[in-house]
């Protein structure tokens, strides 16, 4: 096997020494790369963003923007990596000479004032500007507010969309002169060497055994291998995008003897549209399915924008996020409402169960110890009026204190089928079964909503906690159903 290695900024580099924990972060740092900052050190602020050469939802690469904090170095092993220094053109004495178009508008609209926050910045901007199916005109006719679409997304007149920027914060500079430099960049040149680097394949996985001491990180090459070495090794910790198992590393200083890296097996990949269902690999992450789908599944189209940022969404998963078993995960409620079944799989094959049968209590599930989740599968058709409601402090890149989704069936007036997946109500992600009994065979009406609504305030068994009261999350439950009723006869009478 090949000593694991990384390309950054186009210069190949050995992974050894570096401890199989060591994130991306603290590597290019240790190299002397030190325009990655950390800020946070879990995912929240964007400061350690780089680019990574990924395979493209529209061309055969994409450059994807991560947080460097979360992921381990080798779990790059074999791929490319540009960092806010790799994206100025250097001169013949490796001075980087000529800014990049990014941190030119950056420069010259006072993006920057401490500039801590600045190359994560730019690595997010430089993700966005070279986002193959970006298209000036695509924002506002006026060119300039960037106040919001119909589609709740915020487009530039270059078609920026400023939501690439949400997972990175800027402490001293305020967020105009930033959004004026992103909604000034115009279209790359035609002889850009990272936009040509679109255009050929991206480096494929690696298969990696990277060892150091008494601990390992190994990335299988197929579904066999990775369920055959998790029989072997049980108490692996299994990881895809590590936005989850990244934070325990940084925050928790937990330590793992062997990390088992499944985010890039073909089998857990793939994603197409049956006759009767929509099956999503569980390690496609949440940006893939969101531009992949773009909008088949509506209520999948409205979580996505609210599931944590850009950033994250890059590396995150729908195996990730119903591995953990969080009873807060943004995902569950939305797949309990589209009634989405799990397939796992293991050594001895695959079997499928329903997400609603799935957790058996807090972070704790059916799964068994070496099984995987292989695919999400979403049954057809719809249910046409659907929604996702959640509740949290900020508006994106925030924790739910609530999330509740709902998809109902609602013919001549009468709703037909209610299915309502909630988070933050209890040990697990629940169905609101009590709820969905007060709306089926019932006129769809303010009456029917408001007796609904306050079923809906009785479910689960919220809690206070620092987020919120148990009395607000009970209130906010029943708002919601009221909120998409209204919703749904604005529609209706406009
Ligand atoms: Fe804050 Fe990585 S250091 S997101
Ligand atoms: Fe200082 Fe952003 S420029 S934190």
């Amino acid at each position: 096997m090949v000593a694991a290695r990384i390309t950054v900024n186009g210069k190949e580099t050995p992974i050894s020494p570096a401890a199989p924990h060591t994130t991306v972060l603290d590597f290019l740092r240790e190299r002397g790369l030190t325009g990655t900052k950390e800020g946070c050190a879990e995912g929240e602020c964007g400061a350690c963003s780089v680019l990574v050469a990924r395979p493209g939802v529209h061309r055969p690469t994409d450059w994807v923007a991560v947080n460097a904090c979360l992921v381990p170095v080798a779990a790059l092993d074999g791929q490319e990596v540009v960092t806010s220094e790799g994206l100025a053109t250097a001169d013949a004495s490796g001075t980087p000479a000529v800014l990049h178009p990014v941190q030119e508008e950056m420069a010259v609209r006072g993006g920057s004032q401490c500039g801590y926050c600045t190359p994560g910045f730019i690595c997010s901007m430089a993700s966005e500007y070279y986002r193959p199916d970006r298209c000036a005109h695509a924002g506002p006719a006026d060119g300039s507010d960037g106040s919001g679409d119909s589609d709740g997304s915020e487009h530039g007149p270059n078609g920026f969309d400023l939501h690439a920027l949400s997972g990175n914060l800027c402490r001293c500079t305020g967020y105009r002169p930033i959004r004026d430099a992103a909604f000034a960049v115009g279209m790359p040149a035609e002889d850009d060497p990272l936009a040509r680097r679109r255009e050929q394949s991206a480096p494929p996985p690696v298969a990696t055994r990277y060892t150091q001491d008494d601990s390992a990180f190994l990335r299988p090459g197929s579904l066999a291998d990775a369920v055959r070495l998790l029989r072997e090794r049980p108490e692996a910790v299994v990881v895809a995008g590590s936005t989850d198992w990244g934070v325990e590393v940084n925050i928790r200083s937990r330590r793992a003897g062997c990390v088992v890296a499944v985010d890039r097996l073909p089998e857990l990949r793939t994603l197409h549209t049956g006759s009767d269902h929509i099956e999503i690999g569980a390690a496609q992450t949440l940006t893939e399915i969101e531009r992949r789908l773009d909008g088949a599944v509506p209520l999948l189209a409205e979580l996505f924008p609210q599931f944590a940022s850009r950033l994250i969404r890059n590396s995150a998963t729908l195996g990730g996020n119903l591995g953990t078993g969080s009873p807060i995960g943004d995902s569950p409620p939305v797949l309990l409402a589209l009634e989405a079944t799990l397939v796992l799989a293991d050594a001895d094959g695959e079997r499928e169960v329903p997400l609603s049968d799935y957790f058996t209590g807090y972070r704790q599930s059916v799964r068994r110890p070496g099984e995987l989740i292989r695919a999400v599968r979403v049954p057809l058709p719809l249910s046409p009026v659907t929604a996702f409601h959640k509740i949290a402090k900020r508006r994106f890149d925030d924790i739910s204190s609530v999330a509740v989704a709902f998809a109902l069936d609602i013919e001549d007036g009468t709703v037909r089928k209610a299915r309502i997946g909630l988070g933050g109500v209890a040990a697990t992600p629940v169905r609101a079964l009590a709820t969905e009994a007060a709306l089926e065979g019932r006129p769809w009406t303010a009456q029917t909503a408001e007796a609904a609504a306050r079923v809906l305030r009785t479910e689960g068994t919220p809690m206070d906690d620092h987020r919120a009261s148990a009395g607000y999350r009970s209130a906010m439950l029943g708002q919601s159903l009221l909120k998409l009723y209204a919703r749904t006869t604005e529609a209706v009478s406009s």
